[in-house]
């Protein structure tokens, strides 16, 4: 019998890689909590949550119910000019539960998307005002997306150098603040056409799992408001619990006017997004004039299996439970990042959450080349963990059922794994 690896080598084009590097992909057939089981029976850990959006584990029995008994009822209808009650449902519990008063809920179906549909909202909605807000704000080293709007507002890197002349200009802003940034962010503003400010609030996820205080994103923030334009925070990735709290804006002083959400919002199940706004801004498209109306939407947007599987998701999340087993993980992180001061080979250990991720100290330039990480996989795999370096950064993102004994084994690897690789 062809194992799936050969099949796949035929018919198959892997994202984010270079096939010409003939790594092979690892054949998974089944998962359960926080293991995945390979063809050849071997089983191994997620310790990246399946792309960052695995929350309760895999396979989990209230999500499976959930998404079952939907999929009876009705699986799926077009969602331009229909409704159904899963949708609104999550609308209202979204929010309900999401920090800073959202009151209207957009669907999509990925982290671009809700990304795409946020920067679309703030240049349509300055167009309604007789503005002509074309230019975006964002931060350095910050990650929205493989769509052309997301990966303008994102760093120019690997990723966008082939398509970079047709993005649209966006100015980057570092974490810190500093006093030129400030200036910068005036001037930017000051002519009135800066659209929005987008970021990802606490944790960069993609850039490197760079950890940042909230305090420079209320600065920021109330410079783009004072001239008018709207702030965005794509907690794609942070969401539902990631950064310790439900959501990583909550830290925020200043309210943003957008946020995105995606990943956790299935935990990991079925593709869906949501990018929440105010009535204020929804009531910028009301009118009798058919051009103001937000031309954008996806064949699955709401699709009822997602929402009713992220109703049960977000009712796991919110639960004393899950909330218990978050602050667990980040206490043992913490105690982690301790064990990984002053160790050789180890730069910059740190935590948020349910995150933890160090850098690993090679002769090698860092970023995206960085031949750790090619190492790593099959160095990981042998430990019983799926582990997948940024670069050289090394890190952790578990589902939230990983126990103790399942952090230990891959906090010893990771230890040793810095310690070989040099
Ligand atoms: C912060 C952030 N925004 C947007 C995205 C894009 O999401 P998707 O891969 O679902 O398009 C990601 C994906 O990693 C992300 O981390």
């Amino acid at each position: 019998m062809t194992s799936l690896v050969a099949r796949d080598g035929h018919v198959v084009w892997h994202p984010y890689t270079q096939a010409g590097f003939g790594v092979e992909p690892l054949p998974v057939v089944s998962a359960r909590g926080s293991t995945l089981t390979l063809e050849d029976g071997r089983e191994i850990l997620d310790g990246i949550s399946s792309w960052w959006c695995c929350l309760h584990g895999h396979a989990h029995p209230a999500l499976v119910r959930a998404g079952t008994e939907q999929f009876k009822k009705l699986d799926h209808v077009i969602f331009a000019g229909v409704t159904h009650e899963p949708a609104i449902l999550l609308a209202e519990r979204l929010c309900a539960v999401v920090p800073h008063g959202f009151e209207r809920v957009f669907y999509s179906d990925n982290g671009s998307t809700a990304v795409e549909v946020a920067i679309k909202m703030a240049v349509q909605r300055a167009r309604h005002r007789g503005e002509r807000r074309i230019r975006f704000l964002a931060l350095e080293g910050g990650y929205h997306g493989d769509t052309f709007g997301a990966m303008a507002v994102g760093a120019r890197s690997i990723f966008s150098a082939p398509f970079d002349e047709m993005l649209f200009s966006v100015e980057f802003l570092s974490l810190e603040g500093t006093e030129r940034d400030m200036e910068r962010v005036e001037s930017a503003c000051r002519g009135g056409e800066v659209a929005a400010f987008i970021f990802e609030p606490l944790v960069q996820g993609a850039g490197g799992m760079r950890m940042y205080d909230a305090v420079v994103l209320d600065r920021y923030c109330e410079v783009v408001r004072r001239y008018g334009g709207l702030c965005i925070a794509d907690e794609v990735m942070t969401g539902f619990g990631r950064t310790g709290e439900l959501f990583a804006s909550g830290e925020m002083r200043i309210a943003p006017d957008i946020i995105c959400l995606s990943k956790g919002i299935t935990s990991g199940t079925l593709p869906l997004a949501v990018t929440m706004c105010r009535n204020e801004l929804f009531d910028e498209f009301i009118s009798d004039d058919h051009s103001r109306t937000f031309f954008h939407g996806h064949t699955y947007t709401a699709n009822p299996i997602a929402c009713a599987v992220a109703l049960a998701s977000l009712e796991l999340t919110t639960a004393d439970e899950c909330r218990a087993a978050r602050e667990r993980i980040g206490s043992s992180h913490r105690s982690f990042v301790d064990e990984l001061m002053g160790l050789k080979g180890v730069g910059s250990p740190r935590a948020q959450g349910t995150i933890v991720a160090c850098d690993i100290l090679t002769e090698e330039p860092g970023g995206y080349q960085n031949r750790a990480a090619q190492r790593a996989r099959d160095f990981f795999i042998e430990r019983g963990v799926l582990l997948r370096p940024l670069g050289n950064v090394l890190y952790l993102m578990p589902p939230y059922c990983f126990s103790e004994v399942e952090l230990k084994q891959t906090y010893d690897a990771m230890i040793d794994f810095a310690s070989a690789v040099r």
